[in-house]
């Protein structure tokens, strides 16, 4: 049985792929294609799937621009229904000659939308609706063939239909979680507009990822990263079910990983059937790092150290691939899109040399976030305290301490971090946070230590609250909480003199510091 699929056209927007997520979220399979696939491509992918709807994306640029990323005018055509978001809906309307300018005043953030017209993707909605806006450039005006629906205070335009037709357009992202009745929109799309059948599931994804694995590496010697942090522990099972013995995991311990953690990796995959191999890096990672203050450069530099440390350990076992736990977060804030920004390196993705041994680099869970891995770790059977780990990022310590990385600084922000986890976790409050740790930054201040002026760091504590890291908020932790945490570190850390609580939210920051 063929599975009904709605395809999301990328436009290089930083939500494109929460899109497809959503979508997955209502048990209907999603893929992101390129923005311009043409009519026949189309076509073929339906000789795979039943593909009953097209998302067109949104993205950073304006439909003005010269190089403005642009649709195949057939795609509109195709008796297939088209939902357009921000960039998506403008594109549109811009193709199809209604009117679209730049916006007098920019929106970004929380609008008000009135709804005129509900129905379609606006069944069911209330005539006010809080919506989630971003963007620039705004429609003024439609040709007769298409209808307003909604208006916001700066958007006459803010949502569309084709009159004859199964087209619609959304200046707002109901993709993200601040779309109050976003997932509503998306829902009447799948189901009114598209009639997809919810029939597709997370041990569809385990089982085509194990078959693709097994095609893709069959006899092959191969290795996978592991660092004990939910996604490569991931990306090790489902690795170890598709080729089994033909499979080494390498676990490199960098020196920046938090408290009792390498011994944890060790105890927990020494028991799994697999060839397991431990490499102590640590002096050659802090070697490499010194004088390093750039995040960017910290960041490559580690990537970097990584891939050689795997090359040695490949040419030992004979392995030519390397299969690592790269989940979706991690490629889009690296830039991987032709449009998108990059807003940070991340040590598996853009961090890898330009050079490697290695015949190929193979990422499974390429496509999913975090909490999507969560679901494929149940399935395959990891242990509960491995499914609940709180994320880490690869670079671990390094990029929770600003500036140069020191033995005797990673020694102060393990303390703090092991401070600031008993504490959260000796709360009952865990399960809501996203993540709770401590930063070393690279401001001195002056304190007072019984009687005696002190100088020392600031740490700053970072808790948030987030669905899948795309965007976060900072947790509200009761004050009796944050108090505990700040005179352990205080009282427990000679060299610490100060600590703060990050009340950003992402965006404007990331989750972590660098
Ligand atoms: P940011 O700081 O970009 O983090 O808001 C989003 C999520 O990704 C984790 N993170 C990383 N994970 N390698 C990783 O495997 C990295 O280089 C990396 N950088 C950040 C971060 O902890 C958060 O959960």
């Amino acid at each position: 049985m063929k599975i009904d699929t709605v395809l999301v056209l990328d436009f290089g927007g930083q939500y494109c792929h929460l899109i497809a997520r959503r979508i997955r979220e209502n048990n209907v399979y999603s893929e992101i294609v390129s923005h311009d696939i043409s009519p026949t491509e189309i076509e073929s992918w339906q000789k795979k799937v039943n593909v009953k709807g097209l998302i067109l994306s949104g993205g950073p640029q304006s439909v003005f621009e010269p190089k403005a990323p642009k649709i195949s005018h057939d795609i509109l055509n195709l008796s297939l229904p088209v939902l357009g978001l921000c960039y998506g809906h403008q594109l549109i309307v811009h193709i199809m000659g209604g009117l679209v300018k730049p916006a007098e005043k920019r929106e970004f953030g929380i609008a008000c939308a009135t709804i005129d017209k509900p129905g379609g993707v606006l069944k069911g909605l209330n005539s006010r609706e809080k919506v989630w806006m971003s963007h620039s450039d705004i429609v003024y005006s439609l040709t007769n063939e298409y209808e307003a629906l909604a208006h916001t205070e700066n958007c006459p335009v803010a949502a569309f239909r084709y009159k004859k037709g199964i087209v619609y357009g959304l200046q707002w992202h109901p993709e993200v979680v601040h779309t109050e009745n976003g997932d509503k929109m998306l829902k009447n799309f799948l189901f009114e507009v598209c009639q997809c059948e919810p029939n597709w599931t997370m041990e569809d994804f385990v089982e085509k990822a194990v078959d693709d694995t097994k095609k893709l590496l069959g006899a092959d010697r191969v290795i996978v990263a592991l660092s004990g942090g939910i996604d490569s522990s991931t990306v090790t099972a489902l690795a170890a079910k598709a080729i089994g013995k033909n499979l080494t995991a390498v676990f490199v311990d960098h020196g920046f990983m938090r408290k009792s953690e390498p011994e944890f990796v060790e105890n927990t995959f020494q028991k799994f059937d697999i060839n397991f191999i431990a490499v102590d890096a640590r002096q050659r990672f802090l070697q490499k790092l010194r004088g390093v203050i750039d995040p960017e450069q910290k960041r490559k530099v580690i990537g970097e150290e990584f891939v050689r440390v795997f090359e040695e350990e490949a040419r030992k076992v004979g392995a030519e691939y390397l299969v690592q736990g790269t989940i979706y977060p991690d490629r889009i804030e690296s830039g991987f899109g032709k449009f998108s920004d990059k807003i940070k390196t991340h040590h598996n993705v853009a961090g890898l040399p330009a050079k490697m041994e290695f015949k190929a680099v193979v990422e499974p869970l390429r496509e999913l976030y975090k909490d999507e891995v969560r679901k494929v770790a149940e399935k395959l059977g990891l242990p509960n305290r491995i499914v609940k780990r709180q994320p880490f990022p690869g670079p671990g310590l390094a990029v929770r301490i600003i500036g140069e990385v020191t033995e005797d600084k990673l020694n102060i922000v393990r303390k703090a971090d092991r401070i600031v986890t008993d504490e959260v976790e000796s709360t009952g409050f865990k399960n809501k946070l996203w993540q709770y740790f401590a930063v070393l930054t690279d401001t001195k201040s002056t304190g007072v230590k019984g009687d005696s002026r002190a100088y020392g760091y600031m740490v700053a504590v970072r808790i948030v609250e987030s669905r899948e890291a795309m965007t976060a908020s900072f947790a509200e932790i009761p004050y009796e909480v944050l108090e505990k945490i700040s005179s352990r570190i205080t009282n427990e850390i000679p060299d610490v003199t100060r600590v703060v609580y990050d009340i950003t939210h992402k965006p404007p920051a990331t989750i972590e510091w660098e």
